[in-house]
């Protein structure tokens, strides 16, 4: 048990009083007792002096402290100290450091690749082996190599340049092996270092495939057999008897549903298989009239309808694929409206170069918590409602696809009992001018009475 603290005081105190009193006998003894004790003390203090030397001699030169002398003095006690320090102080770096190969082991074997990126040169600080296969990265080659550089032709500089904000690229072809496809996001996880992530999504998107495969081959076969029953259906004629004629409205009704479904189902796929469409000039005077048209067939004359066409200007993109989304938002409008209600559909600049489609009512309205799921397949607020409506619940995905198709965006807005309002905003780069012509028909066309 090594002496505490204070014995070692003690024990260094005596030995100097022990010192101090024989020198002063000893100079008693030869007749010059000051001159002795001044020795003894200048001796004593050159001890200290020595001691302490050596020990910042050996804190100085990092050396290893050797373990310390079972001595009892004040020194011994330093000594002691600054050994249970240091040895505390390596112990925690030994675990440090093991913690640290084993949070690295961890992202080496990790499936995705890893990439710590410098945030502000954009350089590679570290990557993990999936990097390897993956991006064709390798550490310790690529220390310190541009990332942008490296990853051509993948749009990095891109990703670089939104950092916080950066959409992830979902779907490319990996630089290492262009038959990988991968997917890469950005996670700026400190002030100076990025993380660059990306993952193989080759089974995935072949999944993904054989999942559109098998609904586009779905719904193509039912298409013939759904026609064959109701040619059928239509060739009965439901007053040759009368007990029957409930049943046959039900079946042509539910038929025609299900042909509706499937031709939904079908628009879906389409749009789904392309990456972009066929570019055309659409002209919206024209449209608009049709939507208006169209909305008051549905409504047939129980709602208030009103287009206004504000932004005199037309859509580049495709007029078929539009004109689907579109008479989707107004087709619900009518739908999800009780009678009475209003139903207004406006053509406005958004006051930044792009123009906005809003399709507004004075309907139900929309619980918040399921605006963000609206546009999913089949998912439907209430599906009572839409049964009695006659809805497929695939619309809106419909409109959410053709948008992406055009670049453009889906937002809504809701108000339980008061309406719902639908805007598809596009981009400046889908605006173009309306030729004089097209102007004037449209003034023809709206100074014609139509609608509800
Ligand atoms: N204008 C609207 N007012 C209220 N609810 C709406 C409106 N438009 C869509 N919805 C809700 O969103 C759901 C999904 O719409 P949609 O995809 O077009 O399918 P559906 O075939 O049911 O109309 C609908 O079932 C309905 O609950
Ligand atoms: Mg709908």
């Amino acid at each position: 048990m090594p002496p505490t603290l204070q014995t070692s005081w003690q024990r260094t105190l005596a030995t100097l009083a022990a010192v101090l009193a024989c020198a002063l006998l000893a100079g008693l003894a030869i007749g010059h007792p000051w001159p002795a004790l001044a020795i003894a003390a200048i001796v004593l203090l050159a001890t200290h002096l020595l001691r302490l030397r050596r020990i910042m001699h050996r804190l100085d030169a990092r050396v290893r402290l050797p373990p310390p002398r079972p001595g009892g003095g004040v020194w011994a006690g330093v000594e002691r100290l600054l050994h249970r320090a240091r040895t505390e102080v390596r112990g925690r770096e030994r675990r440090l450091v093991e913690m640290m190969r084993a949070y690295r082991a961890v992202a080496t074997a990790l499936p995705d690749a890893l990439v710590v990126v410098d945030r502000n040169t954009q350089r590679v600080i570290w990557c993990n082996a999936a990097a390897d296969t993956l991006l064709g990265l390798n550490y310790p080659r690529d220390k310190g190599a541009s990332l942008a550089e490296r990853l051509q032709p993948l749009p990095i500089s891109h990703l670089l340049s939104a950092g916080r904000h950066a959409e992830p690229i979902v779907d490319a072809a990996s630089p290492a092996d262009p038959a990988i496809r991968i997917s890469l996001r950005l996670i700026p996880y400190s002030d100076a270092l990025w993380l660059l992530v990306a993952r193989d999504v080759g089974k995935l998107m072949r999944l993904e495939q054989m999942r559109r495969d098998f609904v586009a081959n779905v719904s193509h076969e039912l298409r013939t057999p759904l026609t064959v029953v109701h040619g059928y259906l239509d060739m009965l004629d439901p007053s040759e008897n009368e007990e029957w004629e409930p049943i046959i409205n039900e079946m042509r009704l539910q038929s025609q549903r299900m042909t509706q479904l499937v031709e939904d189902l079908l628009a879906l796929s389409r749009l789904e298989a392309q990456d972009a469409l066929d570019d055309e000039d659409v002209p919206m005077a024209p449209m608009l009239s049709t939507l208006r048209r169209e909305a008051g067939a549905l409504s047939q004359g129980r709602h208030e309808v009103d287009v206004e066409d504000a932004a005199r200007v037309d859509l580049r993109g495709s007029s078929r694929e539009l004109h689907s989304a579109f008479s989707n938002l107004v087709a619900n409008a009518v739908r999800y409206t009780p009678s009475g209600g209003r139903i207004s559909v406006r053509f406005a600049p958004d006051g930044q170069g792009g123009v906005a489609l809003s399709v507004a009512d004075t309907g139900y309205g929309i619980p918040e918590m399921h605006l963000s799921r609206l546009t999913e397949r089949f998912y439907r607020v209430s599906s009572s409602r839409t049964r009695e409506t006659g809805g497929t619940g695939l619309g809106l995905a419909i409109v959410k696809h053709v948008l992406q198709l055009h670049q453009a965006r889906l937002e809504i807005a809701s108000e339980v009992g008061r309406g719902s309002t639908f805007t598809c905003r596009f981009g400046a780069e889908r605006v173009v001018e309306r030729t004089k012509d097209r102007d004037e028909e449209s003034d023809e066309q709206q100074a014609t009475p139509q609608g509800a």
